[in-house]
């Protein structure tokens, strides 16, 4: 599979692996890694082949230490910055997949760092990992999806706390907030979240899809809409003939 400059992604027995690739700026996030992100998200969401996906961090420190400060100052214009979120919604995008994705957290995970993760469905840290949403100390927001991804995966007050107080939480802690799922050493970290991705996989992927849409989906909808939304997908799945329903298609 092709390698990107700050982005590696590879395919391995249906799993795609995207390791975000900048060791040396603890893989904090620029201009090129969101152009590059928007290529791989859309290769996995394209390729039959790859049913689950991993996001990783590449180096012993982070995942993401965040937006990269180096760029703040070269910002586009206003104008230019609309432009190309209306032509790379990378955000719209990684919510808008339908294949399961599994983060894999260690060290810092920051800003954009824990944006990307609230974007992945299950969430694996290491005893090393630490969250932090520093936008308030920088005079900005999040901009990746955070101030409403996070409090749809941890309890608004928390969500607030941690947005407005910009304090760090360690992966104990996060676990208790249910912003991860589960907390493992870091030598367990990839292997866990390999045995993860293993059992989705060996799952019809047309209803590991629906079931992600049914429980992301339906979250934003009342529960009249959100119980018709799932008797849609649930409906989808038997009018497939049985060994594509089993195999997917
Ligand atoms: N953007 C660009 N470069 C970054 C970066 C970021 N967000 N975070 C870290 N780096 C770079 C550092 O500039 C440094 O590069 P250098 O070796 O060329 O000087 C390298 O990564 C290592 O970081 P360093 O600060 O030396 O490590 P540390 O252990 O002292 O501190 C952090 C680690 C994460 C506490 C610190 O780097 C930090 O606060 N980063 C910014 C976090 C942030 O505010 N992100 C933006 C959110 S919107």
């Amino acid at each position: 599979m092709s390698n990107f400059e700050t982005i590696i992604y590879e395919k391995s027995d249906e799993i795609g692996y995207v390791t975000l690739n900048r060791p040396q700026a603890l893989n904090a996030y620029n201009i090129r890694m969101r152009d590059e992100l928007y290529q791989v998200l859309a290769a996995f969401r394209d390729d039959p082949e790859v049913k689950v996906a991993i996001f990783r961090g590449a180096g012993e420190r982070a995942f993401c230490a965040g937006a990269d400060l180096s760029e703040f100052l070269t910002a586009p214009s206003p104008i230019i910055a609309r432009q190309v979120r209306w032509e790379r919604d990378v955000w719209g995008l990684f919510l808008s997949i339908t294949k399961p994705i599994i983060a894999a957290l260690h060290g810092y995970v920051l800003g954009d760092g824990i944006e990307i993760a609230l974007c992945c469905d299950i969430r694996v840290a290491s005893e090393d990992a630490q969250f932090g949403v520093p936008e308030m100390g920088l005079g900005i927001i999040p901009a990746a999806g955070g101030s409403q991804t996070l409090p749809r995966v941890i309890a608004r007050a928390h969500a607030l706390e941690v947005l407005l107080t910009g304090r760090w939480i360690k992966a104990d802690e996060a676990c208790r907030l249910k912003l991860v799922n589960q907390v493992v050493s870091r030598h367990d970290l990839l292997p866990t979240a390999e045995r993860l991705a293993s059992r989705i996989k060996t799952y019809s992927p047309m209803a590991v899809s629906n079931a992600k849409q049914a429980i992301n989906r339906g979250l934003d909808l009342s529960l009249e809409q959100g119980l018709e939304l799932e008797a849609n997908l649930a409906a989808c799945l038997l009018t497939l003939p049985l060994g594509q329903s089993l195999k997917g298609s």
